[in-house]
């Protein structure tokens, strides 16, 4: 059942390549048009939508997170990212032009489905993106965009995380191509970019023993910091939850521009930092978070850094790098949370901790 791997992580880990490629799968046509026709949303509904709020728990929220760079980049349209359990109990303001994303790997939990029925009822129209079909999320939503990541059973979430993003960038695209915001030609080429992801996973998955070696070596640390900017924010989160959740160390993810109005404070000789680099393509960005890693190295800091291939600007300050290949910066997710993923697992298993199921968690969280 594990495919001859120790732990069902494992295996979803291996299987994040397939994850990605399954859920573009039959989602386009040879010119590159996306053809979303299972929505069943007519496009005119579509096109009049003037924001989205993205609903959702833990992991799918920060899919929801990376959704939002890629959304408001390609559409225009503006997005709010909510944990689910958050806007039901408030007075969001969303009506019938506003669409509400739920994102939910089970499409039971209730914090999520509690935010469908509360967005339903203000009249906005509800899109799952999901992963276990004829689930009830799946089932009282307007529309649903599956996730074909195949099921998932570890409680830490990897493989339904990167299909969630997928989905989320094929839906930005999608919306895009509707309302005409994008050319065809660009869409068509953010297309072919996301169908090399699941070979350029594959790359990142080669440097697993070198990872699985770092995270064995760390296991008496009591704290480790995850900093990333754009959308190596929310890689930085999910990087802090893994750790949280597997290998019960506290663990924090920043904004990494944040660092100066606080967390540098918590920096002291020997706290690991992971930093998830930007693009050297993407200068400005680029240049903030190198700076990141040079301020808290001056402090004493271990630095962990993910950076993509050939960026020798980070050597310097880096006590280890993991490479990723060069991807456009809105897809960077895609790799750059795998190495955390590794660590997480690795760190876990070598303080002979369960790494399937975590204490006090379940895979579906029920009750609200
Ligand atoms: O099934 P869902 O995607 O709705 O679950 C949401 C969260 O409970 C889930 O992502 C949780 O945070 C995972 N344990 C993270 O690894």
């Amino acid at each position: 059942v594990k495919g001859g791997f120790e732990t069902f992580m494992e295996k979803e880990i291996h299987d994040q390549p397939k994850a990605v490629a399954d859920t573009l799968l039959g989602r386009h046509d040879e010119a590159g048009n996306l053809v979303l026709d299972e929505l069943r949303v007519d496009e005119s509904v579509l096109r009049g939508v003037d924001k989205i709020v993205v609903v959702a728990c833990g992991t799918a929220a920060y899919a929801g997170h990376v959704a939002k760079y890629a959304v408001e980049h390609w559409c225009r349209i503006p997005v709010e990212v909510e944990l689910a359990h958050e806007f039901r109990y408030r007075d969001p303001v969303v009506n019938v032009r506003t669409l509400v994303v739920a994102i939910s790997q089970s499409g039971e939990t209730m914090d999520t489905l509690m935010a469908v029925r509360h967005a339903s009822e203000q009249g906005a129209k509800v899109l799952a993106i999901v992963n276990t079909h004829g689930s009830t999320i799946a089932r009282e939503a307007d529309a649903v965009l599956y996730t074909h990541a195949g099921p998932e059973v570890a409680v830490a979430s990897t493989k339904a995380f990167l299909a969630q993003i997928t989905a989320c960038y094929l839906l930005g695209l999608y919306l895009s191509q509707v309302r005409g915001y994008k050319y065809p030609d660009e869409v068509a080429g953010y297309l072919e970019e996301l169908g090399k992801l699941p070979g350029k996973i594959e790359q990142v998955l080669e440097q697993e023993e070198d990872i699985k070696a770092v995270a064995r070596a760390m296991q008496s640390n009591t704290s480790v910091l995850f900093l990333g900017r754009h959308v190596g924010f929310p890689v930085a989160m999910e990087g802090a939850l893994k750790l949280k959740e597997l290998a019960y160390i506290h663990a924090e993810g920043f904004a990494a521009g944040e660092l100066k109005h606080g967390p540098i404070a918590l920096i002291e000789p020997g706290q690991p930092v992971f930093v998830i680099v930007p693009t050297p393509r993407r200068p400005l960005l680029h240049q903030k978070v190198v700076s990141n890693i040079q301020e808290v190295r001056a402090r004493g800091a271990r630095t962990l850094v993910i950076a993509e291939e050939g960026d020798e600007s980070v050597e310097e300050f880096a006590e280890v790098i993991f490479r990723v290949p060069r991807t456009p910066t809105l897809m960077m997710p895609l790799v750059t949370v795998v190495p955390l993923q590794i660590f997480a697992a690795e760190l876990a298993a070598a303080k002979g901790l369960d790494v399937d199921q975590p204490r006090n968690l379940a895979k579906s969280v029920t009750v609200e």
